[in-house]
């Protein structure tokens, strides 16, 4: 390939223009004038933000605003029907199969409202799974997953499964479980909706040391508003649209 050749195959590939922006390399997660549909339903309607890396975002709005779908969009659990989704490096509205299971193993970490563990698994093994899926070596998987689960204050709960655990520690493991292969995003939907208010304030803290510690990013959908309050930016949503972003904090 002579220069020209490689100079074209950059710009073909998106990358070269965002590089001369230098837009791209500030940002963690961009997507660009989502669109989604349900049958009649144009659930979003050209959403546009961005997330930098170790920002703690908090995305809020009524209930059928959209959220959870944007979330989900946003961590190739679906397809949006135009627009563009990208992480890092990479547009992921154009991975697929394989490569799209394997990309959002590696760099994405999903907490819910309903943390989904499996209840024939103990604690540890839930954290695992995601370790294990992604071909790493089991002992490595194993160590870092009892050693999140020991951050997380839950060293003597790790052998049992979750129907012998609280509804806080549960949440707990679903951290660990999302942190255990390392992602570059969690993105958390209503992390906290299931639990009281003692509880929904630890996770919250916890959110924010994992900040402080591993330079953790956060999207989290939340109606919670001492949550909303506490992170570096909050996006408002209403009928598919964000009506109020404020900019990505300089960090
Ligand atoms: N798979 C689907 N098929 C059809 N309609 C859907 C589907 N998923 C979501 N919707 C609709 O899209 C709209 C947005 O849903 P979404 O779950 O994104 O809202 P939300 O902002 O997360 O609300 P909440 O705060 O109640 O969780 C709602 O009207 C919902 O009924
Ligand atoms: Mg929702």
């Amino acid at each position: 390939m002579n220069n020209l050749q490689i100079l074209v195959s950059l710009i073909d590939s998106n990358r070269f223009v965002f590089v001369i922006f230098g837009f791209h390399l500030s940002y963690m997660l961009v997507c660009k004038d989502i669109q989604k549909k349900y049958e009649t339903l144009h659930v979003l309607q050209g959403v546009s933000m961005e997330v930098k890396r170790g920002e703690v975002v908090s995305l809020v709005g009524a209930s059928g605003a959209g959220k959870s779908t944007l979330l989900h969009l946003l961590g190739t659990l679906d397809v949006p029907d135009a627009g563009e989704v990208w992480l890092n490096d990479i547009q992921v509205s154009r991975l697929k199969g394989k490569a799209l299971a394997q990309f959002r193993n590696q760099h994405i970490g999903f907490i819910f409202q309903f943390h989904h563990l499996l209840p024939e698994f103990t604690a540890l093994e839930n954290v695992c799974i995601p370790g294990w899926l992604g071909k790493r070596p089991q002992r490595q998987v194993k160590d870092r997953a009892a050693a999140l689960l020991e951050r997380l204050g839950l060293k003597d709960r790790m052998e049992h499964k979750p129907a012998a655990l609280s509804g806080g520690e549960q949440q707990r493991v679903s951290v660990a479980r999302a942190l255990i292969n390392q992602p570059d995003i969690i993105l958390a939907d209503e992390p906290s909706g299931n639990l009281d208010s003692v509880n929904a304030r630890a996770l919250h803290q916890l959110f924010f040391e994992l900040r402080a510690e591993m330079n953790q990013t956060f999207l989290i959908v939340t109606h919670n508003e001492e949550l909303a309050a506490q992170c570096n930016r909050t996006i408002h949503m209403k009928d598919g649209k964000i009506v109020e972003a404020t900019p990505a904090a300089s960090i």
